[in-house]
């Protein structure tokens, strides 16, 4: 990205600030950005911002603070887990589409679009077709059958109800796996081989012609060596790239941006570099999974703010570094944090040994913190007359 249009954007900005007050007045009231949600912001540059949704603390009706802030501050919502397959057929052939209508519904009285997670993972399969499968009365044909009929059953239910789907997640391995070198792992790759990518895309666009099919994954918000066997972003784009050769109905790529504060992380103009090029293979961006955790050392567990507001700063700037890459860049259509408040956040269940936490933009109590108004300045800098409309493409065939 050329620093001479950055140098533009800046001045451009400070231009911005002097225009937003010339916003016409509501009711009396100067235009005042600041008080407008972060989805409202958000859609000035048609970009979703949107948070994923733990259906049972949407339900928790001594919790209304969090269906308040997930009805008004996002313009797309995410399932956290109601629409994984073994929430939706915990059953074979009986299926519970209770949580996942619910939130579709949620969705639809408050205007808000739906990314669809998650329909091929190696995670959080229902036990009946795991076991089958390792028991052998399952087979290859039939897991493959059983797997086009889980697409094709889920898509069609929501179809033009759903806008993103995440068709695949997470189908690459990790440096630190064995072996080291990058290579399609899990479940599916094991008992499929890595085909069933592209048949999963065709048969998500069969039952759905318009939805945006998204291949998604963690840890490729930059490129590194550039060598895919040891740079995860570099074997995805290849991936991607191969399968848009092949005439895969691939439309887009979903970073989820997981990050530490404990990491080096990225500045926004390598985050930006990998955006473009992944915009130039023809598909579509999104961060899609956006948190940024920090270890609860005893410090911070004691509460020393000392040792918090470095953290509660460097979080800040991370979830900043995504925002501002993906405002500067056309084809990135969503930005949406896995989960919004630290009281309901995956972070401390999963990485507790060390602990860690304070990974999201509102603290246990629903207050706002440092990140949310970072990323809050960020879509208002970035703002009229400066707005970037989005770039959609058209759905793949
Ligand atoms: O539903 C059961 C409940 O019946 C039981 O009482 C409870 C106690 O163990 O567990 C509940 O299931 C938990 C489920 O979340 C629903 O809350 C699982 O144990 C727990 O492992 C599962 O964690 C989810 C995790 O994916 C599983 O891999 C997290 O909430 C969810 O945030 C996380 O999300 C993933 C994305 O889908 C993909 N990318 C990474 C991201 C973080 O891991």
């Amino acid at each position: 990205m050329k620093l001479r249009r950055w140098v533009s954007i800046a001045t451009v900005a400070v231009a911005t600030v002097a225009v937003l007050n010339t916003v016409p007045a509501t009711a009396g009231k100067p235009y005042d950005p600041t008080k407008q949600t972060l989805g409202a912001l958000g859609l000035r540059h048609g970009l979703q911002i949107g948070t994923a949704v733990d259906m049972a603390a949407l339900n928790n009706t001594g919790n209304p603070q969090y269906r308040r802030i997930t009805a008004a501050e996002f313009a797309s919502v995410t399932a956290e887990n109601a629409m994984k397959w073994e929430s939706l057929e915990p059953t074979r052939g009986k299926y519970n589409w209770g949580p996942a209508d619910q939130l579709v519904d949620f969705a639809k009285r408050n205007k808000q679009s739906v990314r669809g997670h998650v329909l091929v993972w190696h995670n959080q399969l229902p036990t009946w077709l795991t076991d089958g499968v390792a028991n052998g009365s399952i087979s290859k044909q039939e897991l493959r059958e059983l797997l086009r009929k889980h697409i094709t059953t889920v898509v069609s239910r929501y179809k033009g109800k759903v806008w993103q789907w995440d068709v695949v997640n997470e189908a690459v391995s990790d440096p630190w796996d064995n072996p080291p070198t990058l290579h399609y792992k899990g479940f599916w790759a094991q008992h499929l081989g890595p085909g069933y990518l592209a048949d999963a895309f065709r048969w998500a666009r069969a039952a759905d012609p318009k939805a945006l099919l998204f291949y998604n994954d963690y840890n490729i918000e930059a490129f590194g060596s550039g060598n895919p066997a040891d740079d995860k972003t570099q074997f995805v784009y290849d991936m991607v790239r191969g399968l848009r050769a092949q005439g895969v109905p691939i439309d887009g790529v979903g970073s989820q941006g997981h990050l530490g504060t404990q990491y080096g992380n990225y500045n926004t103009f390598q985050v930006i570099e990998a955006l473009e090029k992944f915009t130039a293979l023809g598909v579509a961006t999104a961060f899609t999974e956006v948190d940024v955790r920090s270890q609860l050392t005893d410090g911070v567990q004691a509460g020393n703010s000392e040792e918090i507001n470095p953290r509660l700063q460097a979080s800040a700037a991370n979830f900043s570094v995504l925002m501002k890459a993906c405002l500067a860049v056309r084809s990135c259509l969503s930005y949406t944090v896995w989960g919004f408040s630290d009281r309901h956040s995956w972070v401390p269940g999963w990485f507790d040994d060390p602990p860690e936490g304070l990974a999201t933009i509102y603290d246990e109590n629903y207050q706002a913190k440092l990140a949310y108004h970072e990323i809050k300045s960020d879509l208002i800098l970035a703002g009229p007359p400066y707005v970037l409309p989005r770039i959609t493409p058209k759905p793949h065939r």
